[in-house]
């Protein structure tokens, strides 16, 4: 939305540079077409690795404990929760349209949250001397239009809401991910088999941290939901993020887990309950606060004094889309680098809906593109879904 470079620790100067130093880097081994990976297969993995074309992208899960008033719930206009916005700034109608025609073929609906230009607050209205950072108008206005979104779910008592920024982009299997992610959510929840929580996502949570770009584990909470052969897992060597990120050495590279985070970096998607926004409002709001919002609540998912419940999983299900033309695009406020991009991109996808909208819109999902040909395995059968209680050795 308003910026990401706007959010990166620990200074945003030097946050600022790395940042576009290895946007460029990445950029260029997106669209280096001889980057290929072999696939590791581990010892006595099963045979149910294939090499050829995959037809169907859409991954079924294979034991689900999900009650069905879940799975339904899953499967309406808002995804679940109770209503999804995005994050726009009134100006920015391109991204508005284009994330419109994403939500359209993905199938859900979402309101829009303008967003604000910090340089057209009143610095009466924060909650602590934001002055003092550089780049002091994107943080403050991105601070913002995230505390209305929180404001939003407060005044209009919703049970829960997915908030997003206007340049998000998912996977096209994001709706079966999502069904993942309840599952997995539920069990973190300790949600009791048979019982039907109010949110398909399990009852008790804060955030639900979907898209960041980085997510550290409680480091004392062993419990991780392992989803094993998940063709939408970025490739290893295309993970991109800022900050802390699981240890995933124990997990095959196709493998994307779920766990109670201790807090991440980058609110490219996040669901907040009633709770969750209450809390927001009076911690970064009513409270002395002053600093990148992201990091406000990395904090509160930190301090066990918060009460505050984090959920997420990794590798990140949404990510951030660069869209082709003129780089100077990305960011709302600043000029930015000047790269004139033949093909857009996002972060960590692989399946972008953004990049295959016209396939989707034509339904021909034989022209599907991953983002990495040839580095991502094709893998058959469903996704496997397990539980683990305790530390891996
Ligand atoms: C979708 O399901 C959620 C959870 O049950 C519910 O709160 C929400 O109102 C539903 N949305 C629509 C559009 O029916
Ligand atoms: C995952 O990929 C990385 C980089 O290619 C490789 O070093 C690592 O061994 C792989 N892990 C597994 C479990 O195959």
């Amino acid at each position: 939305m308003v910026l990401r470079e706007s959010q990166k620790k620990p200074t945003f100067f030097i946050g600022l540079t790395i940042f576009f130093l290895l946007s460029l880097i990445l950029l260029q081994r997106n669209h280096d077409p001889l980057r290929q990976t072999e696939v590791n297969t581990p010892e006595g993995a099963s045979s149910n690795r294939v090499t050829k074309e995959r037809t169907t992208a859409f991954p079924a899960i294979k034991q689900t404990r999900l009650p069905e008033a879940s799975l339904k719930a899953l499967q309406n206009q808002t995804l679940g929760f109770e209503k999804i916005y995005v994050i726009n700034l009134p100006k920015r109608t391109d991204k508005l349209d284009a994330i419109r025609l994403s939500a359209s073929v993905t199938g859900f609906n979402f309101e829009v949250i303008a967003g604000q230009n910090g340089a057209n607050m009143s610095p009466k209205a924060l909650p602590g001397p934001f002055k003092d950072s550089p780049g002091h108008d994107a943080i403050v206005g991105c601070w913002r239009s995230h505390m209305q979104a929180a404001h939003n779910i407060v005044n209009n008592r919703l049970s829960s809401a997915l908030v997003f920024e206007d340049d998000s982009d998912w996977d096209i299997s994001f709706r079966s991910q999502l069904v993942n992610f309840a599952l997995g959510s539920q069990w973190l929840l300790n949600t009791p088999s048979g019982a039907t929580p109010h949110s398909p996502y399990g009852d008790g949570w804060d955030l639900l941290w979907l898209g960041h770009c980085a997510l550290a584990p409680i480091k004392d909470d062993p419990r991780r939901v392992l989803f094993e052969n998940d063709p939408s897992t970025t490739p290893f060597n295309h993970r991109f993020n800022l900050g802390e990120i699981p240890d995933m050495a124990h997990y095959d590279n196709t493998t994307r887990i779920m766990y109670t985070s201790d807090g991440g970096t980058c609110l490219y998607a996040y669901a907040l309950s009633y709770r969750g926004a209450q809390k927001i409002l009076f911690y970064l709001s009513m409270s002395y606060y002053h600093g990148p919002v992201d990091f406000g609540i990395h904090d509160m998912c930190h301090d066990d004094s918060r009460a505050f419940r984090c959920i997420g999983v990794f590798p990140q299900i949404v990510d951030s889309h660069r869209g082709a033309g003129s780089s100077s695009k990305d960011s709302d406020i600043s000029k930015g680098d000047e790269v004139d991009r033949k093909k857009g991109f996002s972060f960590n996808i692989v399946r972008s809906t953004r990049l295959n909208v016209e396939h989707l819109i034509d339904g021909q999902l034989s022209k599907i593109e991953s983002q990495w040909p040839g580095e991502v395995p094709e893998l058959e059968g469903p996704v496997k879904v397990s539980f683990r209680e305790t530390f891996e050795h």
